[in-house]
């Protein structure tokens, strides 16, 4: 895809349609809209008028635009945006993305955008490119036939009297990072057979050289060598090796304070069958996607070292397949994780927390003081959030509500959960340190939390829960339904924050 930035004679673009923004309860005379009322020689007053177009956020209505006077465009989309106070810049990508899949729609191939947003030209270029790019991902890669094969190849966005220079550095960023979400929802697309955790590896080798990582991979031979028992009691049951995916990301010129080191750990279960605690089969397909923590470190590691922001960043990933077998960890085994604490497993489907407890504790030892883990860690999570918010749980209160305030930015919502003393107790085992659940139906998140809190040392640390938002099981406007990249622009925003 091609982007472009506009600052002037936004009517004469040179694409097949023009995309303008559109409030509730706007006016057809209102600046931005006028000019191109008169193009369509007043249709858009008239569909104000007749209630057909009311403004709504995810409406859309198309106009065919008559040639001549130096308009090229054959289409004018209106894309409804709500309320205009309540428009945010993260609602920009939105836009974007509706205008996009819109144009895609009618098998055109490029679009001018008008998103009508007063703010930094940088900031809307951005959101308006990465908006733009997530809106043509689709499911579809393994289809040989009714596959989405229209593409639109040209976007530009306008800001009025903006300079070339900051929309360029805008649509940049924003491709980067949208295409960077886009890697992680295919990962977290991608059926477990293809991507088992050796070539979760591959993938993440692949885009440290292509966004200049660092990479390595830790095998199961230098796990078992580390001490880490309680990763590798969940790799017991498979025929795939499990893999500590690390990726290091140093910037030139460190701005970040001695010493000051920040980890992004994520949860990689190619697929959790749930081992000898057998999930049952009605929907067990759906857990391909129990590796999307980890898909979001990938990504985001990605779009850090293209974004090349001031401070190092640690990526690791506990890329492991839990699967039931001869060999496979039973409940009521007791193992011993790298920090040195044993373990008693009381239920191996909660098999996220074993593998973090190992991979946050090798996030220490390599010398993290922050660290962020994401994981799709327990079903709980869906029945008290829903889909709209991520749980967010930690040590440190003022940590986790910068993750909260970087959300509130980029338009990701967290809520936080209580992690107090008494749901550690909870997770006290009777004949060895800790267990890995808690007691049935209570607290299953905090649980979840709490257990990996046991592996933490010193570090400042935020846990989240993405189980009920790493996935959309609707298309939206601006997106196709599947896997969403959620944390991945709130860790961006959060990482250069942190400069
Ligand atoms: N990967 C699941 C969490 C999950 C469950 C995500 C359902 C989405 C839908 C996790 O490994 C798991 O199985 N957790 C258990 C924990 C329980 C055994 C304490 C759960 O949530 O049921
Ligand atoms: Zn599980
Ligand atoms: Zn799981």
């Amino acid at each position: 895809m091609e982007f472009q930035g506009i600052s002037s004679d936004f009517p004469k673009s040179n694409a097949d349609a023009l995309a303008v923004v559109v409030f509730k309860g706007e006016k057809a005379g209102a600046a931005g809209i006028k000019e191109l009322d008169g193009l369509t020689g007043g249709q858009i007053a008239a569909a104000i008028k007749d209630g057909e177009i009311k403004g709504a956020s995810g409406e859309t209505a198309i106009f065919r635009l008559k040639a001549g006077g130096g308009i090229k465009a054959s289409r004018l989309l209106v894309i409804g945006c709500g309320e205009k106070d309540k428009f945010k810049l993260s609602d920009v990508a939105i836009a974007a993305g509706t205008a996009t899949r819109c144009v895609r729609k009618l098998n055109l191939t490029s679009v001018a955008f008008s998103p009508r947003f007063d703010g930094d030209a940088v900031e809307i270029a951005q959101q308006s490119a990465q908006g733009s790019v997530t809106s043509q991902f689709e499911l579809d890669k393994y289809k040989t036939a009714d596959k989405e094969t229209k593409e639109v190849k040209k976007f530009a966005v306008f800001v009025e009297g903006a300079k070339p220079a900051d929309l360029k550095k805008g649509i940049s960023r924003g491709q980067i990072i949208g295409e960077s979400m886009n890697f992680t929802r295919d990962l977290a697309n991608e059926p477990p057979n293809i991507l088992t955790p050796t070539e979760m590896a591959n993938r993440a080798s692949k885009i440290a050289k292509e966004a200049g990582l660092k990479f390595e991979a830790l095998d199961e031979a230098k796990m078992k060598k580390l001490g880490m028992g309680s990763l590798l009691s969940v790799s017991a049951g498979s025929e795939q090796p499990a893999k500590l995916i690390v990726l290091r990301y140093t910037p030139a010129k460190s701005t970040a304070k001695k010493g000051d080191l920040l980890a992004l750990v994520g949860k990689g279960i190619t697929f959790d069958t749930g081992g000898i605690s057998l999930k049952p089969g009605e929907n067990m397909d759906a857990m391909k996607y129990d590796m999307s923590g980890g898909a979001t470190v990938l990504g985001t590691m990605r779009a850090i070292g293209l974004l090349k922001p001031s401070v190092p960043v640690l990526g690791i990933v506990a890329a492991v397949e839990n699967m039931p077998d001869g060999r496979a960890t039973r409940p009521s085994d007791v193992v011993t994780a790298m920090n040195g604490k044993t373990v008693e497993i009381l239920n191996t489907d909660a098999e996220g927390r074993l593998v973090l407890a190992d991979a946050v504790a090798y996030a220490e030892k390599q010398g993290a003081t922050r660290i962020i883990d994401m994981a799709t860690l327990t079903g709980a999570v869906i029945i008290a959030l829903g889909e709209h918010n991520t749980g967010i749980m930690g040590n440190d209160q003022a940590q986790l509500e910068d993750v909260i305030a970087c959300g509130k930015e980029v338009g990701e919502n967290f809520w936080q959960l209580p992690l107090s003393e008494e749901y550690s107790k909870q997770i006290k085992s009777d004949i060895a340190d800790v267990k890995n659940i808690g007691p049935r139906m209570k607290a299953g998140t905090i649980m979840g939390a709490a257990f990996i809190q046991e592996f933490i040392d010193k570090a400042k640390w935020t846990h989240l829960d993405i189980a009920g938002t790493a996935w959309n099981d609707s298309a939206k406007p601006h997106q196709a339904k599947g896997p969403t990249a959620v944390a991945l622009r709130t860790l961006i925003k959060y990482v250069e924050r942190s400069q």
